[in-house]
C-alpha cells in the first residue's frame, strides 16, 4: 500500500508508540485487504465500550495509548457501554464492575472520543451523503451505507480506533464504488407490518445472502426505523453491510439473479427467534437504540397502562433522544417503564439483574441474547410485548 512522507514517519514511529501502532494496524489492513492507499475520514465510531464484552486486557491496551498521548483526529464517537450510571439500582451491583467501566469510558474521552455511548450516533449528527467513515457496530454500518448512503466498511474496534487516531482508513471494500453494486434482486412477495417483520425479514436474508448486496423490489414505503431493524438483523446472521432499498436501485438490478422472499420465509425467520412460551420477566425496546419517533410510538401505546409488578419494561435510547423526546419518556415512565440510555439489553449484565425470560420486538437482540446473555427469549410485534408487561 503507497504510504504519503508523512504515513511513513508515523509508521517509522517519529510521533510515538500510539500513533505508531495505530498506523501500523491500518497498514496490515491495508495490505491484507489489497488497498492502494489511505484515505481521509469524515468521523470514526468506536465499538469495544462494554466491560462485559472487551475484559481486562483491553483496558490495558487503552491505558497505554492514553499514556503515549493517543488524540483523535477527527469526530469519533463511542458505542454503548455495560452500565446506565443513572439507573444503577438495576444494574448490576457489583462495584469492581462499576469502576472498571467507569475508567474504560473515561479512557475513550482522554483520547478525545464523544462517549455518546449508543449504537445510533446519526441522530445526533447525520454524516453527509458519499463521505468516508471508519465505523464499528454492524447494524451502524449498514444503517451508513444503505439509509445515509455514507461510505464506510464493517470496522472492529481496534481499526475504528486506529483510524480515530490517524484520521484515515484503508482503501478498499465499501470504499470503493465497483464493490458498492448490487449482487442479488430480492423480491418481497408479502406486505411487512412493523420492525419485528422488517427484522424478521433481515435474520431470514442475512443467514441467505452471507455477504451479498441485495437491492429489493416490492418493499413499499419502508420508513427509516424498519430499515434500522431489517439491516441491524440482516448484518447479525450475515456479512451484508449494505443493500439498496430500491428508491436507490442501481440501475444494472433488472439484470441480476432474482431471490424470491414469501410468508413462509418469513413465518419460519419470526419463529426461530422465540426460544420459550414462558411469561417474560423483561420486555426490552430499543435494539438498535430508539429514534424519536420510536420512543413516541412506546409512549402513546403505553399511555394509561401499568406495567405489572413483576416485569421490567426497559426502552433504550441515546442521552440525546431521550432528552429530545422527554414528555414521551415521562409518559413510558408513568406507565412503570424505565427509559435506559448508555447500555442496551445485550451489553448489560442481564442475568446479575435477575432476567432470565425476556421479550422484544428487536430481531438483533432475540437472536444474540440466548448466547450473550444466556436469556430465554420471545420474538414478536411492538403491541404483543406492551400487552405482555402491562396488567
Ligand atoms: Fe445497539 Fe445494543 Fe442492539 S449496541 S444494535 S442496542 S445490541
Amino acid at each position: 500500500m503507497y504510504l504519503t512522507k508523512e504515513e511513513e514517519r508515523i509508521y517509522e514511529g517519529e510521533k510515538g508508540w500510539a500513533y505508531q501502532t495505530a498506523m501500523r494496524i491500518l497498514v496490515k489492513l491495508g495490505d491484507l485487504f489489497e488497498a492502494d492507499r489511505l484515505i481521509s475520514i469524515d468521523s470514526a465510531h468506536v465499538s469495544g465500550v462494554s466491560y462485559k464484552t472487551i475484559g481486562d486486557s483491553a483496558i490495558e491496551l487503552l491505558e497505554a495509548l492514553v499514556e503515549a498521548g493517543a488524540k483523535s483526529k477527527v469526530r469519533s464517537t463511542a458505542n454503548p457501554a455495560g452500565i446506565d450510571y443513572d439507573h444503577l439500582e438495576e444494574m448490576i451491583a457489583l462495584p469492581e464492575v462499576h469502576e472498571k467501566q467507569a475508567r474504560i469510558i473515561n479512557l475513550y474521552k482522554k483520547m478525545g472520543i464523544d462517549p455518546i455511548l449508543t449504537c445510533t450516533p446519526y441522530y445526533i449528527r447525520r454524516p453527509k451523503e458519499d463521505v468516508h467513515l471508519a465505523w464499528a457496530e454492524s447494524s451502524t454500518v449498514i444503517y451508513a451505507n444503505s439509509v445515509l448512503h455514507s461510505w464506510t466498511n464493517r470496522e472492529g474496534g481496534p481499526s475504528a480506533l486506529a483510524a480515530a487516531l490517524i484520521g484515515k482508513t484503508p482503501n478498499y471494500g465499501l470504499h470503493k464504488s465497483e464493490n458498492r453494486r448490487a449482487d442479488v434482486l430480492v423480491r418481497i412477495e408479502l406486505d411487512l407490518k412493523d420492525e419485528a417483520e422488517f427484522g424478521a425479514l433481515g435474520i431470514h436474508l442475512g443467514r441467505t445472502l452471507k455477504d451479498e448486496v441485495p437491492a429489493f423490489e416490492g418493499l413499499l414505503n419502508p420508513n427509516e426505523n424498519q430499515l434500522k431493524h431489517l439491516g441491524a438483523a440482516m448484518a447479525s446472521t450475515g456479512m451484508t453491510s449494505l443493500f439498496y432499498s430500491c428508491t436507490s436501485c442501481p440501475k444494472s438490478s433488472d439484470r441480476l439473479e432474482t431471490l424470491s422472499v414469501d410468508a413462509a420465509d418469513l413465518k419460519s425467520a419470526f419463529e426461530s427467534l422465540s426460544t420459550t412460551n414462558e411469561a417474560p420477566d423483561m420486555v426490552y425496546i430499543g435494539c438498535p437504540h430508539c429514534s424519536f419517533e420510536e420512543i413516541k410510538k412506546v409512549a402513546q401505546r403505553i399511555k394509561g397502562r401499568k406495567v405489572k409488578n413483576d416485569v421490567k419494561f426497559w426502552v433504550c435510547t441515546s442521552r440525546y433522544v431521550r432528552k429530545k423526546a422527554e414528555s414521551y419518556v415521562k409518559m413510558i415512565e408513568a406507565a412503570g417503564g424505565k427509559v435506559i440510555s448508555d447500555t442496551c439489553a445485550v451489553v448489560t449484565w442481564l442475568k446479575e439483574i435477575g432476567i432470565d425470560v425476556l421479550m422484544t420486538n428487536s430481531a438483533k437482540t432475540a437472536y444474540y441474547a440466548p448466547t450473550m446473555n444466556n436469556a430465554e427469549t420471545i420474538f414478536a410485534s411492538l403491541d404483543q410485548c406492551i400487552e405482555a408487561a402491562c396488567q
